[in-house]
């Protein structure tokens, strides 16, 4: 074979989730467990989002959601896959869902241990359009003989141990971190059906002239987030805007080349559009990590995303996250405003 020698030392989530299990000698392997469920629920919503206009699985399913959204089929088809795999793992206590009113409570597993937050499809407004959207998942781990109920539920993000998105793109990428450890990136390779670690450690790069919001809603703006980017585009160098609309997809591309994300709280939604346990804090744990990745996520009254609680399951915050320097522009604006 010579020179062109092949990488044999492939590190597939599966692998990765044995190494980690093996630094923490106390653990159980319910971990573990959960994770291997959470994997199989992002291959088969790939596979359906993959297939959803070759057979039919386009479109509106004709209800809506308790947050208000229509409900795409593929919703429906997301949430239902996501359910089946956390309930079977059995290590899941309760799941709150985007899609679903009420906590659900698997009294089936008393001994469960783990609460999991849900996004089945984000983005899905996208999702006719063929844009690229993604799941996004938070994981909280519960003190034992735990009920699953709201108090379990209504935690910062820093009580999160996991969470991630994937964005099922050209290719299905994952990206997910533990408490404590790194952010890490990992792409489907469809022939062997594995995620494969491409992204190990990613941080994100500390500024990149590229700002991320929907400027349709600019006419109900507080002020601070209007003079924010007002500076950008008068910059220098006047920033580019990049708005993909699903937020994991804007997310992942803030990731990997910089920039900043934010849906602000406006006069129009005064608690902005985003859901705290599923959509902000997962991805404030992403994008700080304690600031392992390097960014810096903040809400509409700038303060630490991770640290806020929500006051119900569906609790919606505004937020601005990204490369630290370019959070801390609109911090620094919102501080001048007092
Ligand atoms: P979801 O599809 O899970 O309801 O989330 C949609 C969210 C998020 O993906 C995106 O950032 C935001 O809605 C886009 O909102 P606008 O269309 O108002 O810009
Ligand atoms: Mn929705
Ligand atoms: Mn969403
Ligand atoms: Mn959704």
């Amino acid at each position: 074979v010579g020179s062109e020698r092949i990488n044999t030392d492939i590190v597939t989530l599966t692998r990765y989730l044995n190494e980690e299990q093996t630094k923490h000698k106390e653990a159980t392997g319910d971990f573990t467990l959960l994770c291997h469920a959470l994997q199989f629920s992002f291959k088969s919503i790939a596979y359906y989002i993959r297939r959803a206009s070759l057979i039919n699985l386009g479109g509106l399913a004709g209800s809506s959601n308790v947050t208000g959204d229509d409900q795409k089929k593929l919703d429906v088809i997301g949430n239902d896959v996501f359910i089946a795999a956390m309930r079977s793992s059995g290590r899941v206590r309760v799941l709150v869902s985007e899609e679903e009113e009420e906590a659900l409570v698997f009294d089936e597993y008393p001994e469960a241990r783990y609460a999991v937050m849900c996004d089945p499809i984000d983005g899905s407004s996208n999702l006719d359009a063929g844009v690229s959207v993604g799941t996004i998942f938070g994981v909280f781990k519960l003190p034992i003989g735990a009920k699953g109920t709201k108090e379990d539920l209504l935690k910062p993000g820093t009580e999160l141990v996991a969470a991630g998105f994937t964005m099922y793109g050209a290719s299905a990428q994952l990206v997910m971190t533990m408490r404590g450890g790194a952010v890490n990136g990992f792409t489907m390779d469809n022939a062997l059906g594995e995620f494969i670690l491409t992204h190990p450690d990613m941080r994100i790069p500390k500024k990149r002239a590229i700002y991320s919001c929907n400027e349709g809603n600019s006419k109900y703006w507080e002020e601070p987030v209007l003079e924010w980017v007002n500076s950008l585009k008068q910059a220098e160098k006047p920033y580019s805007a990049r708005y993909i609309g699903s937020m994991v997809a804007d997310a992942y591309r803030t990731l990997l080349y910089g920039g900043i994300f934010a849906y602000p709280a406006d006069k129009k939604s005064t608690k902005g559009k985003l859901r705290i346990l599923y959509e902000c804090a997962p991805m404030a744990m992403v994008f700080e990590n304690d600031w392992v990745a390097g960014g810096q996520a903040v809400n509409s009254k700038m303060q630490r995303m991770i640290e806020v609680v929500p006051e119900h399951i569906h609790d919606r915050s505004g937020i601005f996250m990204g490369s630290y320097d370019e959070v801390q522009k609109v911090i620094d604006i919102h501080k001048k405003h007092g």
